[in-house]
């Protein structure tokens, strides 16, 4: 049998990433984290996509270099066509269309949304694949939803956030709290060391298996703006207590969103990704639940979590092998649904 390789590439957020597979394993996964972003405290699409131009081509030959493997070895491209910021999105995918029609290969697109739950299938020391059907839950900056996956490509958003997403609750809170961009990993680190019962916040009640983070960070501001008025040095003696308070509770709302599901759906196999992976409390609260309810659960590698195009590499390979291709015409699609 032929060796295939197949290159993947990223581009629908702040994030140029560039990575090659062959047979399930990753040869490389490079990504170009675009620090413009932190003096706003956001990411800017303007800035973003102008950088995913002049990254793209050396994050390329980056990846190409790493794998040790020519650009004529290629077997086909495979790239984000949705969903994502539309200016930056653009980058990947002219890039991507030009690069298969001078290489003559197949050019596959991907739903980022599909490869943050095929990530999963990545074959890596410390990652487990779960087995169909499985429930998925993408927790980011960017996203969060749960969702029904029958197998590898059908797969049913069964709940989502209605504003917000999880990884915007933690970041805006970080902000109000002083704390730099992006602050949810700080959260993480001081909730480590305090109380999660000191203070209290509210669960916001939404559909079953559907989340709202708007309110929270309200709270959080009126929380915040009431104590400090009566102590100026209120966020620095409590930092720790805030945060793991806050932390517990967002963790708990996650927990409940999926005790839901698994209600629903009668699946109790539970797979995890994007950002907010790497949250200890998420973490610990799922290996939990592995005992207590008799779930499954699987977290891949934190570099197989944040936006990547490794995960974009392996739905390329699953497409591949099952000869399905973007048409000719193919174009980027910022609300490119399931
Ligand atoms: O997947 P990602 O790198 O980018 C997208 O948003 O697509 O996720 C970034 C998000 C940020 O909101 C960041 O604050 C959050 O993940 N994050 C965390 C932790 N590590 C990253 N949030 C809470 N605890 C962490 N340890
Ligand atoms: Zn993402």
């Amino acid at each position: 049998e032929k060796e295939c390789y197949i290159l993947g590439i990223e581009s629908s957020c702040d994030d140029t990433a560039a990575a090659v597979i062959n047979n399930g394993k990753i040869l490389s996964n490079v990504v170009a984290t675009q620090a413009i972003h932190e003096q706003y405290g956001g990411v800017v699409p303007e800035l973003a996509s102008r950088a995913h131009q002049q990254n793209i081509v050396p994050v390329v030959h980056e990846a190409l270099r790493k794998a040790n493997i020519d650009k004529n070895q290629l077997s086909a491209i495979a790239f984000t066509r949705g969903p994502g910021l539309m200016g930056s999105l653009l980058v990947g995918t002219s890039f991507s269309k030009s690069l298969a029609l001078g290489l003559g290969i197949p050019l596959i697109d991907v739903n980022h949304m599909q490869a943050h739950i095929l990530a999963h299938f990545i074959k890596a020391e410390g990652q487990s694949a779960p087995n169909f059907p499985f429930l998925a839950m993408t927790i980011s900056g960017g996203h969060t939803q749960i969702v029904k996956v029958t197998n590898y490509f059908e797969m049913e958003v069964i709940g989502q956030t209605i504003d917000d997403a999880v990884g915007e609750a933690f970041d805006k809170s970080a902000k109000i709290l002083g704390l730099p961009y992006p602050g949810g990993p700080l959260i993480d680190k001081y909730a480590q060391v305090g109380n999660p019962k000191a203070f209290k916040f509210p669960k916001p009640k939404v559909g079953l298996m559907d989340f709202s983070f708007s309110g929270l960070k309200t709270s959080v501001l009126y929380f915040v703006e009431r104590e400090v008025a009566k102590n100026p040095s209120f966020i620095s003696e409590n930092i720790e207590d805030i945060c793991a308070s806050l932390q517990f509770t967002i963790v708990d709302y996650l927990m409940d969103k999926l005790k839901n599901a698994v209600k629903t759906t009668g699946i109790k196999e539970i797979a995890i990704g994007g950002g907010v992976s790497a949250n200890s409390g998420i973490r610990t609260a799922l290996k939990e639940a592995e005992s207590k309810y008799g779930w499954k659960t699987h977290i891949p590698k934190f570099e197989f979590c944040t936006d990547n195009a490794a995960m974009i590499a392996i739905v390329g390979e699953l497409k591949y092998k099952n000869q399905i291709y973007a048409e000719n015409n193919v174009i980027a699609s910022a609300r490119m649904k399931f």
